[in-house]
């Protein structure tokens, strides 16, 4: 038996993976994060560590618990956590979708050249990149910048707790902007010029490498033996790649997590050619990746939740149901195009394609005749026109996907997929396993222990199900949609500069 542990933005999530793949247990722990400033997200790396004992512990529990061999890590990639000599965080972990490091962004490609960056990385900066938010740190914090002792991933502070190794894998390293990704080696002179000792970074691996063990402290917390192998793991979006079985050249994938990520496997290492893309290593060898990434498509459901549809969610909730089809099947009474209403998903900012920290949210066109059935929908038809956005960047730069995989929540609607097929022009298809990021990581902990000899082999038993072709009858403003950004650009920067 093996474990996949995904450290994600609103969950941490374990699962029980049997040899022939299948899901035998899951347990999960919820949370949020905090947002004290606009811009701002940071969560207690304590919140992550707390969780993952706690879904481990529930798992330990299960009668097949005595068969387990190693943990896969897999976690929301680009977090900033400073762990101290004691081994505890000594602040709030900086995440993904926080944008308060634009001002050393733009100092730092001012210093370096954005060329020069993207020779040495493959990518562009950007504020959701871990680096950025060490130059913030340094310059802000620089007390609790000289006290760390390790520069961590959020997936591997979750290691280090479990285990008192400090240790990344090329995919999540990726996220750094620290790594030269062609090489799959640390930049030196990123580091350099970052001010960043490179001793803090954790030692670096292959994702299915076994790189650390479960301490005593961790075995009696989670009631796991001591010495159980750790992998080292992937970020949340190779792993949700390998466990939906994107591994080979040109295979293309879309998940709505609280991003939304288009994502597409290479055989060969490409730069980002405009820095729209990011350009990854993949969680396997020889294998990388090219990334459009929206920061708020599920985040904009759940910003919808919360503000659109409380009384929906409030019902779903003493229900003990799902509040998000109930909210998409009002959606869907709205005509395609929403008479003209579209909303931007720009609620935290966007990477692809617009690398825009600044970029908001925003409801346009609006009349008198829009019921609460458009305003749902728009955000439907906005999310879907992000990933559209991001599906184009990699057309641009020559990939014609001939099919996609569907995952994350937004791939659980029926209604939600005909439209995103539609919006693609590209046949669609999910498959059976639906908890993608924590079953990647439970099949990097399978080949690193040798249940499978690689990634082909783990996920030979996945199989397309639910195939949709594009029908044609969901047409969507995409160009109405990107003029409505280039309209409100000089605003969204004059009210955040
Ligand atoms: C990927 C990214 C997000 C997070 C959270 O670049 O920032 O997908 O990993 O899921």
């Amino acid at each position: 038996m093996l474990i996949g542990l995904d450290v994600g933005t609103s969950s941490t999530k374990a699962l029980l993976v049997a040899p022939d793949g299948a899901v035998v247990a899951a347990a999960t722990r919820e949370y949020g994060f905090d947002t004290p400033r606009p811009g701002w997200a940071q969560t207690d790396p304590r919140v992550w560590r707390r969780a993952s004992i706690a879904v481990l512990r529930e798992l330990a529990g299960h009668p097949r618990a005595k068969s387990i061999q190693c943990i896969g890590l897999t976690g929301q990639m680009h977090g900033l956590c400073l762990v101290g000599d004691d081994g505890e965080p000594l602040a709030p972990a900086i995440m993904w979708n926080d944008q308060r490091s634009a001002p050393q962004c733009d100092r730092l490609e001012r210093l370096m050249g954005a060329p020069e960056i993207v020779a040495r990385t493959g990518n562009r900066l950007m504020p959701g990149f871990t680096a950025p938010k060490w130059a913030w740190v340094v310059e802000h914090e620089p007390s609790i910048a000289r006290a760390a002792r390790h520069v961590l991933l959020p997936k591997d502070d979750v290691r280090f707790a479990l285990t008192g190794t400090a240790a990344t894998d090329v995919s999540d390293a990726s996220g750094m902007l620290v790594l030269d990704c062609a090489s799959r080696r640390w930049s030196k002179s990123m580091c350099h010029d970052l001010a960043l000792p490179m001793d803090l970074l954790g030692s670096l691996h292959e994702s299915h490498e076994v790189c650390a063990h479960l301490n005593a402290a961790a075995a009696a917390a989670t009631g796991l033996p001591a010495g159980l192998p750790v992998v080292a793991g992937a970020g949340d979006q190779a792993a949700q790649a390998l466990g939906t079985g994107i591994i080979d050249d040109g295979q293309v994938s879309c998940t709505i997590g609280t991003s939304g990520v288009v994502f597409a496997a290479g055989d060969r290492w490409r730069a980002s050619p405009d820095g729209n893309l990011h350009a990854f290593c993949h969680a396997v060898p020889n294998r990388w990746h090219l990334m459009g990434v929206m920061l708020s498509a599920g985040g904009s459901l759940q910003w919808a939740k919360r503000a659109l549809a409380p009384d929906l969610a409030d019902a779903a909730t003493n229900a003990g149901v799902d509040a998000y089809p109930l909210m998409l099947e009002l959606a869907a009474a709205a005509p395609a195009g929403c008479d003209g209403l579209i909303f931007l998903p720009y609620l935290s900012g966007e990477r692809t394609p617009h690398a825009d920290p600044h970029a908001r949210g925003a409801f346009v066109g609006m009349t008198p005749a829009h019921s609460r059935h458009h305003l749902l929908r728009a955000v439907v038809e906005g999310i879907t026109m992000g990933l559209v956005d991001g599906l184009d960047a990699m057309r641009a730069v020559g990939l014609t996907p001939r099919s996609i995989r569907l995952s994350g929540g937004g791939a659980r609607s029926a209604w939600w997929r005909q439209l995103m097929t539609d919006a693609f022009g590209v046949p669609t298809s999910t498959v059976q396993v639906t908890d993608g990021g924590a079953y990647g990581a439970a099949l990097l902990a399978g080949i690193g222990t040798g249940c499978w000899t690689d990634a082909a082999h783990a996920t030979r038993h996945l199989r397309d199900q639910d195939a949709c072709a594009p029908s044609g009858i969901n047409a969507m403003p995409q160009d109405r949609y990107r003029a409505a950004y280039r309209a409100l650009r000089p605003w969204f920067h004059e009210a955040h500069p």
